[in-house]
């Protein structure tokens, strides 16, 4: 039996959205102290699948850190750090690049978004990506991993490489690591466009909340969110179709902790004029408290890099003696 422990990481390319926060960092909150042993990583090493400004890239990795704390994790009960300082994540990754097989690699969605029309002009990082995830993961033999809808594919691509690693090797040295997709705002979209997801590299502003925008900006953007002519049903099915609207209800009943149901027995019946007003003071109270903890800790980056090395001396503890056995099964 595998000790039950929490694996989860964000990559520090820039500006966390109310997408990473309530299909993310939410979530990695509310796993902290229910019996799993809890780790956030920043993934630096998946950041560089596409090029990053150096400095910038130090300043994203202390603001992600600073948004992971200023949302509830501690750092005393879950181990937070840079995925760049705990080097079995990479010497894993490379086993699992020997492990997973192109074929798989070239079936994964996210891939396709990413790279876009120019593949052959992808960094070899960006097309491995999976493979170094899946060693995130396994390095700990973590059990459970909260994510966005979006990573379901690698997830399964994750059980893909422990199961084929194990059975060529004749052993059950990894788990069959359990994805938790749970909630209501596991898919958080575009506030422009209700067939994309919101994220980060969308080029439209308007198109995301960041979790640092001021009131007045989180206030405008709802204002101009796109919905559609009718009012709020009283009832979910009184959504089917309507992704627009329906993302706006996910966005509140998982801001507000209540079932996307419970919150259209309160608000069914009203116009959007109405509802995206109780939506954006709903926001504010509760992105504001994190941000301005944020803006407090951006200013003591001493503090945010203590964190990270002693974080990094504590994953470091668990990923080096599950190195040691995978590079000894292997037979090195
Ligand atoms: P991004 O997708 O913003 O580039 P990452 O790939 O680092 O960021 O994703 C970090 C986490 O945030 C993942 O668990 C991902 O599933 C989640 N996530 C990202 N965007 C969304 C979204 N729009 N809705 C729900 N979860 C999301
Ligand atoms: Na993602």
């Amino acid at each position: 039996a595998f000790t039950p422990r929490v694996f989860s990481g964000i990559q520090p390319s820039g500006g966390l959205t109310l997408g990473n926060y309530l299909g993310a960092i939410k979530r990695f909150v509310e796993m902290q102290g229910q019996g799993f042993e809890t780790i956030y990583c920043m993934v630096d090493l998946h950041a560089i699948t596409t090029w990053q400004d150096p400095e910038v890239l130090r300043n994203n990795t202390r603001e992600l850190c600073a948004g992971y704390i200023a949302s509830g994790i501690d750092p005393k009960q879950s181990i937070l750090f840079n995925q760049s300082q705990v080097s079995q994540h990479a010497e894993l990754g490379w086993i699992f690049n020997c492990v997973a097989r192109m074929g798989w690699m070239k079936r994964m969605t996210q891939f396709k978004d990413k790279a876009g029309k120019n593949a052959e002009n992808a960094s070899l990082g960006l097309f491995g990506y999976p493979a170094l995830m899946a060693a995130d993961i396994l390095i700990y033999h973590a059990t459970h991993v909260p994510v966005g809808e979006d990573q379901k594919q690698h997830l399964e691509l994750t059980r893909d490489v422990a199961a084929k690693f194990n059975h060529d090797f004749g052993v059950d040295f990894f788990p069959m690591t359990e994805p938790v997709i749970e909630g209501a705002a596991t898919r958080v979209m575009s506030l422009r466009d209700g067939t994309k997801k919101m994220s980060k590299s969308d080029p439209s502003d308007l198109s995301r909340i960041n979790m640092t925008d001021d009131a007045d900006s989180i206030a405008n953007k709802i204002r101009k969110a796109r919905t559609d002519p009718d009012g709020l049903p009283s009832e979910i099915e009184g959504l089917e179709g309507r992704s627009e609207a329906r993302n706006l209800v996910n966005i509140y009943a998982a801001l507000n902790e209540q079932s996307v149901e419970d919150v259209l027995r309160d608000v069914g019946g009203k116009q959007f004029s109405e509802f995206k007003p109780m939506l954006s003071d709903l926001a504010v109270s509760k992105l504001s408290p994190i941000s301005s903890e944020m803006a407090r800790l951006m200013q003591a980056p001493d503090e945010i890099d203590a964190i990270l090395r002693d974080g990094a001396d504590q994953a470091r503890t668990i990923a080096a003696p599950i190195l040691d056995k995978t590079y000894e099964i292997v037979g090195m």
